[in-house]
């Protein structure tokens, strides 16, 4: 267990301390494969740091350098796509507090039925009517849990009458295979 403050990154500061103190995340828990100082994380991106919390679930923390001030629209994004992305806990302007995902990230040479995993949720995201707009690459933005894909990181997330979540994932995958059979062809 370790202090809130060694999980705020690259500088601590007040506003994130104080929202996250107050939703009860004084302390966090030093697990996970990424270093950050002299704490462990489970995750670090370009505009937050994910940390596991003592309930076992993890909270994405807000970077102090990121160009988005806050967080909500990001949290209100993910909460809309139920089923598809790990369950919002709790939400303020410098964190959201989800369900910890127990898995592994997506690889660029998978198998079919982790494809079609990945495709359901693409699928599912599309009948919520938002668009993801970060899934053309989606190695990153997804997670491979147990039994289902999640599709994570709903920053650049919008409503959209007309998503193309499913038709972007199912162009990187033909584009992965692709390639992988054509380096296979000529080695
Ligand atoms: N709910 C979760 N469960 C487990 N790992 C997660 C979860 N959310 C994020 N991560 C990990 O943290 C990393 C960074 O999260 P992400 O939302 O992509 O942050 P950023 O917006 O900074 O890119 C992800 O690539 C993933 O490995
Ligand atoms: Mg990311």
């Amino acid at each position: 267990m370790a202090p809130l403050r060694d999980f705020i990154f690259p500088h601590p500061y007040s506003e994130a301390e104080k929202e996250l103190q107050e939703a009860g995340l004084a302390h966090l828990l030093s697990f996970g494969k990424v270093k950050l100082g002299g704490v462990n994380v489970i995750g670090k991106g370009k505009s937050g740091v994910v940390a596991l919390t003592e309930d076992l679930n993890v909270v994405k923390i807000r970077r102090s350098d990121s160009p988005k001030r806050c967080l909500k629209f990001e949290a209100r994004m993910q909460e809309r796509a139920i089923g598809v992305a790990p369950r919002v806990l709790n939400y303020g302007c410098h964190f959201i507090l989800m369900e910890y995902i127990k898995g592994r990230e997506l690889m660029r040479t998978e198998g079919i039925d982790v494809i079609i995993q990945v495709l359901r949720a693409g699928f599912s995201l599309d009948q919520l009517e938002i668009e993801h707009r970060e899934i053309t690459r989606p190695w990153g933005n997804v997670l491979i849990g147990d039994k289902r894909a999640f599709i994570i990181d709903f920053e650049d997330a919008r409503p959209s009458p007309s998503p193309t979540n499913f038709v972007r994932l199912f162009s990187a995958f033909r584009r992965s295979l692709l390639n992988a059979s054509l380096h296979n062809k000529y080695i």
